[in-house]
């Protein structure tokens, strides 16, 4: 394991039975009170940022508001938010997903995302993919380009990775 990921992994508390008996809460707010930790995410993360060449950030609320906020300063980038429906007061696109029972709605401001940005979303975490799968769908429907998917964690036991194969499209989907 690298410095970064003991320091990162070192501050993200495990609270069980939240938010329902059985499911293990992964809490980030240790991290993001702890000012080395968080900007060495917010480092690692602008690194993606730029590596792979992204001309905006996409943030899912909320917590990857928090995130992808720093990152998109940090890289020069513009930062757009994709809330869950009902919150944007503009012009939206809308975009439904499945989820374990029943489904959601995430919506981004159609004049954010244009043809010719290239577009890296920002979370803090990978589990079921289906948030991310959404953006991805929106993204690509305002006609603009991925970059890729970068999160603070990936649950892998929920096999996210494999169902944002497809969606991505050989852009990188990078899991600190
Ligand atoms: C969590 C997390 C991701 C999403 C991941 O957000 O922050 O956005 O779930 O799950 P998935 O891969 O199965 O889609 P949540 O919906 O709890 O929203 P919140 O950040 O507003 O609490």
């Amino acid at each position: 394991m690298t410095d970064i990921e003991e320091l990162l992994l070192s501050r993200i508390r495990d609270v069980a039975d939240y938010p329902e008996p059985g499911v293990m809460f992964k809490d980030i707010t240790p991290l993001l009170a702890d000012p080395p930790a968080f900007t060495a995410l917010t480092d690692a993360l602008a690194d993606i940022a730029l590596r792979t060449g992204a001309t905006k950030i996409v943030g899912l609320e909320a917590r990857g508001f928090i995130l992808g906020a720093p990152v998109a300063v940090r890289a020069g980038l513009g930062f757009i938010p994709v809330r869950k429906a009902g919150k944007l007061p503009g012009a939206t696109l809308s975009q439904a997903y499945d989820l374990e029972y029943g489904s959601a709605e995430i919506e981004v401001h159609a004049e954010d995302l244009l043809p010719g940005d290239r577009v890296l979303v920002v979370d803090d975490v990978l589990a079921t993919g289906g948030t991310a799968e959404a953006s991805l769908q929106l993204i690509r429907r305002a006609g603009a380009e991925v970059a890729g998917v970068a999160v603070l964690m990936e649950l892998a036991f929920l096999s996210g990775r494999a169902r944002l194969e497809a969606p991505l499209a050989g852009a990188p989907l990078e899991a600190l």
